[in-house]
């Protein structure tokens, strides 16, 4: 069976041809973050924009690198949420099009669940496992049994990927933020800062609105100590502080996420006596994270699953590979299929 995936859920705007469960024929993703920068976010009308004006030249370049026709695709898996409506409607409009001149099934995908299906190309997937989502607007754990998730907690204010981002942005270190503090947290020292580890009611919810707003306060100290005046308007201008301070507070923030997340996940897999950890989205890309989880898998004896990196950001591939799965459990979305900008796992 060949699967054509389709995401367009923010800015990247990708379209995969996956052969079966596991063989992946091409995966093209085509990004426009670079239009997005100088504005330290991404700004919805100008994703949609970039998903409708390329659509089609993605969509066809991963049919040229897939080596099939179109009339070989059998399915067609679409991004239905959550995300961006504008970028949403492009994705599901072309689907659904696409669908009907080539008579062949359509099936709307949740995004957040294909983040931890990107696992299983190339790999079984296990009968029960501890499934953390770390993205940029999602961080979840959750516990899968037999295709059956219950979540366990999530967070309850910030994402994880959303918190380095806004952290980056108050350094001046640009957007994303992700990539730019992993880079340099690697010349600092992590234990220059020391941020509390929030509590929450929920043992498996997490909470990173706090962090951020320390980190806030250390930059304002450091402002003060420098003779600056102490706005956010500065953090513009990274020159003010010195490599030494960005690098440590890199360096201590990202060693105080990566804990917080590591430690619950292994409560829940302790607590749910389940040994398999199943890692997806954007911050699964961090090698912190990816070396500390392989560190914990080795001494806790978990089954770890993290996908490659070049499937830990939004793509298509993933997309298919959750729509075929869906397929053969016999899931099809009508015509009527619609985006959901809020659409919730499970
Ligand atoms: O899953 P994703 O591509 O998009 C969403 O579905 O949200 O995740 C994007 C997030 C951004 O917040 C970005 O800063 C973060 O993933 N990210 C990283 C790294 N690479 C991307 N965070 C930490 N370390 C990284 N290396
Ligand atoms: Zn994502």
């Amino acid at each position: 069976m060949i699967t054509l995936g389709i995401e367009t859920s923010c800015d990247e705007t990708s379209c995969a041809v996956l052969e079966g469960l596991h063989e992946i024929r091409s995966n093209v993703v085509f990004s426009s973050i670079l239009k997005h920068k100088p504005f330290g976010g991404v700004v919805p009308e100008i994703a949609s924009r970039y998903c409708l004006e390329q659509i089609e030249v993605v969509f066809r370049q991963a049919i040229k690198k897939a080596g099939v026709k179109i009339s070989d695709l059998d399915l067609i898996a679409v991004t239905r949420g959550p995300g961006l409506i504008g970028s949403l409607l492009v994705g599901v409009a072309f689907a659904k099009a696409l669908a009907y001149r080539l008579k062949i099934p359509v099936i709307g995908v949740n995004h957040l669940e294909a983040h931890l299906s990107a696992n299983f190309i190339g790999r079984k997937e296990p009968e029960q496992y501890i499934g953390l989502l770390v993205s940029g607007g999602h961080t979840s754990l959750s516990h899968h049994k037999k295709g059956k998730m219950k979540m366990l907690g999530s967070t309850v204010d910030d994402a994880v990927g959303e918190a380095f981002d806004k952290v980056a942005k108050m350094m001046g270190l640009g957007f994303p933020g992700g990539p730019v503090i992993d880079r340099l947290a690697k010349q600092g020292n992590a234990g220059a800062f020391r941020f509390t580890r929030p509590k929450q009611d929920n043992r498996y919810d997490f909470s990173f609105s706090g962090i951020k707003t320390a980190v806030l306060h250390l930059i304002q100290q450091e402002l003060k100590a420098k003779g600056y005046p102490v706005n956010r308007g500065l953090a513009d201008n990274p020159v003010v502080f010195d490599s030494r301070f960005i690098a440590d507070m890199c360096a201590s923030f990202q060693r105080a996420c990566v804990s917080w997340l590591i430690e619950k996940t292994s409560e829940a897999a302790r607590q749910l006596k389940t040994y398999a950890v199943v890692v997806g989205g954007g911050v699964s890309a961090n090698s912190e994270l990816r070396a500390n989880l392989n560190r914990a898998a080795v001494d806790r004896q978990w089954e770890l699953f993290i996908p490659p990196l070049a499937l830990t950001n939004d793509n298509a591939a993933m997309i298919a590979r959750r729509g075929a799965e869906l397929y053969r459990q016999g899931h099809r979305s009508k015509m009527t299929l619609s985006p959901d900008p809020n659409l919730e796992p499970g």
